[in-house]
């Protein structure tokens, strides 16, 4: 078991709502509606925690909506060092329709001053110490610059912390400066920062070993149903998905990310961490939520897992 602290600095909280069929300028009546403590730092230690690890939770959390967030942390065991800012967190509204039509409405979140921003460092210079890794994952809210962003990830890595990152933009750029340990792009995020198409094999090889140079060891490339392309230091995995019926892809990466971190700190072989990796992120898209509810069809999952070398086709 691991001691892992995820970093989200701008959760949000999900409120997905029900409903027949939106009628725009109408009173509509929902049939459902869940509201629950999100953001993509705290995904991943929600999975990494099914996993049997031991998780510090972190980041900016508005004070005016904390409930979801401290009783979900609460009931998960999480040592809670998010530092609290005026306003409210983020709500991220879903209109669900009974067709499958979603409509996203994401709103905007609080403005982080730059003395919350000097008072998490503060706080991680205290607590990150004794971590195995520290996962950085989400987007900026409003306040905190890409800068401020690779800093952050230099002083975690001077305090000897493995930094798996997830994010995008302009904050996945200028991030990738500081060297984090690992990055897991989707196509797109790594085409957008790279500045061009990155869809060959080949094409992405060349860009890790870029990476590699920055001295960013692993390079895992997800593709959504395609799978995986894992590459780290002399040596490059694909993982082919087991076909599975697709309920919700929210928090699919965030599965993915969850599950290489837990091999690569296992010990596990590069190939059993890929497997396991990939079985936990197509469990997610099996459910509405994400989460490792049942080992045995995990197992079944992992079963179905293609990995091979990418030098083969
Ligand atoms: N339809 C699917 N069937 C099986 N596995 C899937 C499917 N969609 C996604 N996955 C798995 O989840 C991983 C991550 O998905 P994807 O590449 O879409 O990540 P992402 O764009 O970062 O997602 P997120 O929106 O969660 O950030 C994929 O590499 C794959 O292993
Ligand atoms: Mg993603």
């Amino acid at each position: 078991m691991a001691k892992i602290l995820t970093l989200t600095l701008n959760p949000a909280l999900d409120l997905t709502v029900q409903l027949p069929r939106l009628e725009p300028g109408q009173v509509n009546r929902s049939e459902d509606m869940h509201t629950h403590a999100a953001g993509k730092g705290v995904n991943v230690a929600q999975v990494l925690a099914d996993l049997g690890h031991q998780l510090t939770v972190s980041g900016f959390l508005g004070e005016d909506n904390l409930q979801a967030f401290e009783t979900l942390f609460a009931k998960r065991g999480f040592v809670d060092a998010f530092i609290r800012v005026p306003g409210e967190t983020r709500s991220n509204i879903k209109l669900a329709e009974s067709d499958g039509r979603i409509t996203d409405i994401n709103g905007p979140g609080p403005k982080v001053s730059a003395a919350a921003q000097q008072a998490l460092l503060d706080r991680l210079e205290l607590i990150a110490p004794g971590h195995d890794a520290v996962v950085v994952a989400g987007s900026l809210p409003q306040g905190v610059s890409p800068q401020w962003l690779q800093a952050l990830i230099l002083r975690l890595k001077n305090l000897g912390l493995k930094v798996a990152l997830d994010t995008s933009g302009e904050a996945l750029a200028a991030a990738l400066k500081a060297g984090p340990w690992l990055i897991k792009p989707n196509t797109e995020e790594l085409a957008e920062v790279l500045g061009g198409e990155v869809v060959s094999v080949l094409a992405q090889a060349e860009a890790a070993s870029r990476l590699h140079a920055q001295g960013i060891e692993h390079v895992v490339i997800s593709h959504g149903a395609d799978g995986v392309n894992w590459f780290s230091v002399g040596s490059a995995l694909h993982a082919t998905p087991p076909r599975v019926s697709v309920a919700s892809t929210v928090g699919a990466g965030d599965s993915l990310l969850a599950g290489m971190l837990h091999g690569l700190l296992s010990a596990d072989t590069p190939e059993q961490t890929l497997r396991t990796a990939t079985a936990i992120a197509a469990m997610a898209v099996t459910q509405i939520g994400f989460g490792i509810g049942d080992a045995a069809q995990l197992a079944l999952l992992e079963q179905g897992v293609r990995v091979r070398p990418l030098t083969e086709q």
